[in-house]
Parts: structure tokens; C-alpha cells; sequence
């Protein structure tokens, strides 16, 4: 049995990469595609999740990461840069430390999941809580990056897009072709983008005979590109989204219309109801934008965008663990009892 070696190794003929490049994994990608029964049963399609929070840093940012530092260290970088809304700080952080680089990330404060701000603390990033909006860190950076000797590793560095595309490739080596659709969480619209790339080059190649319909979710608070203009003030309980004036803009539409697909919006009950259900029916822990892709398929499903049989996959991008706070807002507080199994017995209503 060969082992997985990271999507470089796995993908190097795919990847802008040469026998030179100093290849700088954590062995992310090769993660499973779950088949979800229930929302398969409730929508009638045939429902796959692509679990990327199973990925090294429980995000599916490590794709680009292994490959934004790779390139960066070949370049001779000593330091990178990138704003974020946790993931990208998170991964960027723990890719650092393996290419010995510096790390520093600039984030809104107050509005990023604690699991993630306590990686990249713990990974020893320079870590700035800024008082504004991803957005505002996503400007600071860019010029950060053009007047220092430090590296921009936010998916506007192309380097991001080409690691991302490998989930495609990942989902038709496993499929055995294209989906009919595939339904993602869109913030910043890099990875919308990276997929339908992947999937693109695949079908290209005769890899898949086609391509699938990419379907792009936003949070309502949060959609500039469903009102098809930037949100100054974007809100949302899911904070990996909460992008007001997305980079990949442009090339997120270009899948949307390139694809078929669409780009819509959900409300935040549509999302936290999908959270719900992926924990409590498939058993399959995601954060908050992740579930998105799923309240976005439950609801393109009822509007007719999607047809009973066809095959779906939806990206859940990141795990439920880098979110804790939010997990036991919503749960029952759990019972206490005294060392006396009788007392559990009757807690449990086994007795
Ligand atoms: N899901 C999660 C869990 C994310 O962290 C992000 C983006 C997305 C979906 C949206 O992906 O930006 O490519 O459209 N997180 C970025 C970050 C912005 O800083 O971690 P996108």
C-alpha cells in the first residue's frame, strides 16, 4: 500500500511546479467523499460530501498553502502575508513553521472563530486583530506585500488556485467522472473558482467527459455577488464568509456562467438548519460557512435548479471543531451527576 503524499506529489504534472521546487507539506488532500444518505433521501439526488476539514489543518486552504509556500520558498521569500477570516491564517501559519518562514496575519477582530485564532497563535504567527472587516485586512496586506520583502499568500496569489483545483481532480479520480453539479460556499471566491479550473483541465484532457454545473453559495448578509456589488458592512453568524468586495470576483462568475450554474445567496437559519442536520443525520462535523453548500443545494433542489437523480458533491470546507463557541451555544448544556450509577441510570431514563 503506497501512502498519500500531498496534492504537489500527488498532482506534480498538473502543478506549476519543477524538480527544483522545494516541496513544503503537511499531506493535505486525498480527503473523503462521504456519501450523505439523508440528504440524498431529502432532495432525491445522489448526494456525495467532500470533507475538506479533514485536511492537516482542518481546512481546505491547506491545498493552496502547500503550494503558496512551496513557490514562496522557492522564490527565496523569508516571510509571508495574509489577511484572513481564520482558515487561510491557520493554514498559512502551520506551512510557515514547516518552510521555517515567518508568518503574519492580519484579521477582523472579534469576528473569527476561536479554534482558528488559537492555530495560528499556537504556530507562532504575528498575529493583528484589525478593527475593520476582511476586507479592510485583505487591502492592508496587498500593500503590505508590495512595499515589504513579504509574501502575499492570499488566493489572489495565483500559486493558491492551482493546489485548490486538485480537490476536482480528486472528486472525478473518485467518481469516475464530473458530478452534474457542485455545490460550494463562496467568500472570497477563490475556491468556486479553483474547482471549476480542476474540473475544466480534467475534461480538457479526456481525464472526464464533462464538466459540472457550479453552484456558489453567500451568506444574505454577505452576498455582493448575488446584488452584484460590494457590502460595506457584511454579517453573518458564518464569519469564514463574511466578505464584503470578494478578490476572485470576476472568475467566480466566469464558472457560474461558464458552467451553467449559479451564484444565490442563503439566510443564516438556512445555514445553522444545514449545520444541524450534517451533525445530527450524517454525523459529519462542519463549521458554519461549510453548510452552506448544503442549505444552497437544499434550496436550488426545491426551486428546480436541480433535478431528482442527478449526482451532487458539496465541499464542506472546514471543520466543526475550529468553531467550539457556536457548537455550544446551540446544544443542550450537558447533565451533571454525582459518582452513583443509579443517578446516571435515571439521567439517561434507562432506569
Ligand atoms: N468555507 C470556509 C470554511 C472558509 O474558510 C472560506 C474562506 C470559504 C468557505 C470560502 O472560500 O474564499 O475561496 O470563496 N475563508 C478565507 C479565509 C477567506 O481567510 O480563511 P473562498
Amino acid at each position: 500500500v503506497k501512502s498519500w503524499r500531498g496534492v504537489i506529489e500527488e498532482y506534480r504534472d498538473r502543478l506549476p511546479v519543477t524538480a527544483t521546487t522545494p516541496v513544503v507539506t503537511l499531506l493535505e488532500g486525498g480527503t473523503p467523499l462521504v456519501p450523505a444518505h439523508r440528504v440524498s433521501a431529502l432532495t432525491g439526488c445522489e448526494v456525495f460530501l467532500k470533507v475538506e476539514g479533514l485536511n492537516p489543518t482542518g481546512s481546505f486552504k491547506d491545498r493552496g498553502m502547500t503550494m503558496a509556500i512551496s513557490k514562496a520558498v522557492e522564490a527565496g521569500a523569508k516571510a509571508v502575508i495574509c489577511a484572513s477570516t481564520g482558515n487561510t491564517s491557520a493554514s498559512a501559519a502551520a506551512y510557515a513553521v514547516r518552510a521555517g518562514l515567518t508568518c503574519a496575519v492580519l484579521v477582523p477582530r472579534g469576528k473569527i472563530a476561536m479554534g482558528k485564532l488559537a492555530q495560528a497563535l499556537v504556530h507562532g504567527a504575528k498575529l493583528l486583530q484589525v478593527d475593520g472587516s476582511f476586507d479592510d485586512c485583505l487591502d492592508m496586506t496587498r500593500k503590505l506585500s508590495e512595499s515589504y520583502p513579504i509574501a502575499l499568500v492570499n488566493s489572489v496569489n495565483r500559486y493558491r488556485l492551482q493546489g485548490q483545483k486538485t480537490a476536482a481532480f480528486e472528486v472525478v479520480d473518485v467518481l469516475g467522472d464530473a458530478p452534474d453539479v457542485h455545490c460550494l460556499p463562496v467568500g472570497n471566491a477563490g475556491n468556486i473558482s479553483a474547482y471549476w479550473m480542476g474540473y475544466k483541465e480534467y475534461a480538457a484532457d479526456g481525464v472526464a467527459t464533462r464538466t459540472p454545473r457550479m453552484l456558489g453559495f453567500q451568506a444574505s448578509g454577505a452576498a455582493p455577488i448575488v446584488n452584484g456589488a460590494p457590502v460595506t458592512h457584511p454579517h453573518t453568524i458564518a464569519t469564514a464568509i463574511r466578505i464584503g468586495n470578494p478578490a476572485s470576483w470576476r472568475l467566480a462568475e466566469a464558472a457560474r456562467d461558464e458552467s451553467g450554474g449559479a451564484i444565490q445567496s442563503v439566510t443564516d437559519r438556512q445555514i445553522a438548519a444545514a449545520y444541524k442536520l450534517l451533525a445530527q443525520e450524517e454525523g459529519v462535523f462542519v463549521e458554519l460557512a461549510s453548510a452552506a453548500s448544503v442549505a444552497g443545494l437544499l434550496q436550488a433542489r426545491e426551486q428546480g435548479l436541480i433535478e431528482a437523480g442527478e449526482r451532487v458533491v458539496c465541499t464542506v470546507t472546514g471543520n466543526g471543531l475550529k468553531d467550539p463557541d457556536w457548537a455550544i451555544s446551540g446544544a443542550p448544556a450537558p447533565v451533571t451527576i454525582p459518582v452513583d450509577a443509579h443517578a446516571a441510570a435515571t439521567a439517561l431514563e434507562l432506569a
